[in-house]
């Protein structure tokens, strides 16, 4: 193991730019650029030989696009995982699988350590790094953002100082972290919560004000739990996203404009953009609704929550994330079938679905003659079902207590205490 290289996650932008030189000469590391293919859309050959430029003794590109959609992507859409039930986990997917290829990589080539350029505050830090010593305990972390804390006018005296190209076109006044899954947007402005999100925090998204398209709809078809095709043509789940990112961005749908609790202790302001994202949630909900008996669905609405949490919160190479995968895609077996999106602007809905796993029964549902519904078996169910509630009123009311019902109920003779 050569405990002088360093494998850098580099995005080809300042502060990784800036780490690339900096962890060389303040700490002696031959680096080695990284830069993996999430979907975020720049050119990374030019990534690539940006870090060569500025001093990088070797630089890879690894394209993970498949690999993101189909063992990150497609689970967290199976457990329709919304952070605060928001916020499609963006950022938080892609940061452990950055640190495997970290760990691979540092294999690869023998290093000893792995950096990154996650600030001090905020959370990807902490995906990062509960990852790789996950995979890899015994590789040194070097984090030269947080460690050096410097500002963004200290990095671009640093970069000028150092000769390394700084393009005017990356020095946006926000930082922005995007992927297939969607793209995240925050500082500058948006840094005051009452500040509307100026045009230009927006990129995957047309302003919805400005659509003059008629509704437009697509079908999309889930084979259990993920897609499988769009308006009958078959794809993968990167292909799904793509399309879904491209329509839906289209309408203006698919804008989020939060305050999020971060697991570092302070709320923060983000924008978020995920068409597709928020599209294939809303359909795979709607075809749940569908397949799924009441009893699995609101369980596993309970776990939705934790799992998206789970991944928010950098534990992703965890065994409990195991184990609710298990659950989750032994409750997608039937999640199979067609789901109807309708795009307008700004918006996007199911308004239709179907399936061979349909448990909706139209002879038990029609309020027509061809009803085969128990009509009968429900008084006695409702009688049984409502005895709680009966037998609590009339003894708190032979009591009279604390709980006797005092409000009369106009015109009905009864009371309740409100
Ligand atoms: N707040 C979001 C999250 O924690 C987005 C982080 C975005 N990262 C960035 N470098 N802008 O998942």
């Amino acid at each position: 193991m050569t405990a002088d290289v360093c494998v850098l996650a580099y995005s080809g932008g300042l502060d990784t730019s800036v780490a690339i030189r900096w962890l060389h000469e303040t700490k002696g590391y031959d680096i080695i650029a990284l830069a993996v293919d999430v979907g975020q859309g720049d050119d990374l050959e030019a990534v690539r030989s940006k870090a060569l430029r500025i001093g990088a003794v070797d630089s890879v590109v690894v394209d993970a696009r498949d690999e993101f959609a189909e063992r990150y992507i497609a689970r967290v859409l199976k457990a329709n995982a919304l952070y605060e039930g928001k916020y499609p986990v963006v950022s938080s997917l892609s940061r452990p699988l950055i640190a495997s290829h970290l760990v691979r990589v540092a294999r690869a080539f023998g290093a000893g350590a792995v950096g990154h350029g996650c600030t001090g505050k905020g959370n990807d830090q902490v995906r990062v790094e509960v990852s790789v010593r996950a995979l890899a305990p015994d590789l040194t972390i070097e984090a030269p953002i947080r460690e050096h804390a410097m500002s963004r006018t200290e990095s671009q005296a640093y970069a000028e100082a150092h000769g390394i190209p700084v393009p005017t076109t990356t020095l946006s006044p926000y930082s922005v972290d995007q992927n297939l899954w969607g793209r995240a947007c925050e500082c500058g402005v948006l840094e005051d919560p009452w500040q509307t999100p100026p045009k230009d925090a927006y990129a995957y998204t047309r302003d919805p004000g400005s659509v003059l398209d008629p509704p437009r709809d697509v079908v999309v078809t889930f084979t259990e739990g993920v897609p499988s095709a769009i308006d009958g043509r078959p794809v993968t789940v990167a292909e799904a996203i793509v399309a879904l990112n491209e329509v839906g961005g289209g309408f203006g749908f698919g804008r989020i404009d939060m305050i999020e609790n971060r697991l570092v202790g302070i709320k923060s302001r983000e924008v978020y953009e995920a068409p597709g994202a928020l599209a294939l949630i809303t359909a795979h909900r709607d075809l749940e609704d569908l397949v799924l008996d009441r009893h699995t669905h609101h369980y596993k609405a309970r776990l939705e929550a934790e799992y998206a949490t789970l991944v928010y919160n950098g534990l992703w190479f965890t065994p409990l994330r195991r184990a609710l995968d298990a659950f989750i895609d032994e409750t997608q077996r039937q999640v199979c079938g067609d789901v109807r999106l309708t795009f307008g602007p700004g918006s996007c809905h199911a308004s239709g679905r179907r399936s061979a796993f349909s448990l909706y029964d139209e002879s038990l549902a029609t309020y027509t003659g061809y009803d085969t519904f128990r009509h009968d078996a429900a008084e006695g169910f409702v009688k049984i079902w409502g005895m709680p509630a009966e037998v609590w009123a009339q003894k708190s009311r032979a009591a009279g207590g604390a709980a006797d019902p005092v409000l009369a109920v106009e015109g009905s003779g009864a009371t309740w205490d409100e």
